[in-house]
């Protein structure tokens, strides 16, 4: 019991490191499967998709930074588009949601989106 005592906030410190650290490489294997197709594979809103999307309503340049979103300027906002969807923040349908991915995922995710940035 004693022992179990002593390991706890080593343990404690183990969960909050994961919790914490994001990994920009799974966060890029996310990207190439749910978000490639329309944003293109650095960013550049250039997937094979964006062609079939009306002016106006065209992937965003996640090359130029959350400064150049309508939305999502920063994290927090980014994870409720991530979550929910365009729709749900006064922006297009065609930008889906990912309801499915768990917290880390998200994380992970938008580590790989800022590294995109090239502006
Ligand atoms: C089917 C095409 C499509 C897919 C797949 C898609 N997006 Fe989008 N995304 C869009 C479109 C279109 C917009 C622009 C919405 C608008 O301007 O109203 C957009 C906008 C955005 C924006 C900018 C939001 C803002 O506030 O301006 C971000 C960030 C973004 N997408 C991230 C992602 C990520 C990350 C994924 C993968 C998980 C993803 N998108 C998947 C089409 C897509």
């Amino acid at each position: 019991m004693k022992k179990l005592a002593l390991l706890a906030p080593f343990l404690a410190l183990v969960t909050i490191e994961q919790a914490v650290a994001a990994d920009a490489e799974k966060g890029k294997a996310l990207f190439t499967q749910r978000c490639a197709m329309c944003h293109g594979d650095n960013g550049n809103g250039d997937g094979p998709l964006a062609a079939t999307m009306p002016e106006g309503q065209k992937p965003r340049k996640l090359s130029e930074g959350l400064g150049a979103n309508k939305y999502a300027t920063d994290d927090a906002k980014l994870t409720e588009l991530l979550q929910k969807g365009g729709a749900a923040v006064g922006l297009s349908v065609l930008m889906p949601g990912q309801p499915d991915l768990k917290p880390a995922d998200l994380t992970d995710l938008i580590a790989f989106i800022h590294s995109l940035k090239t502006k």
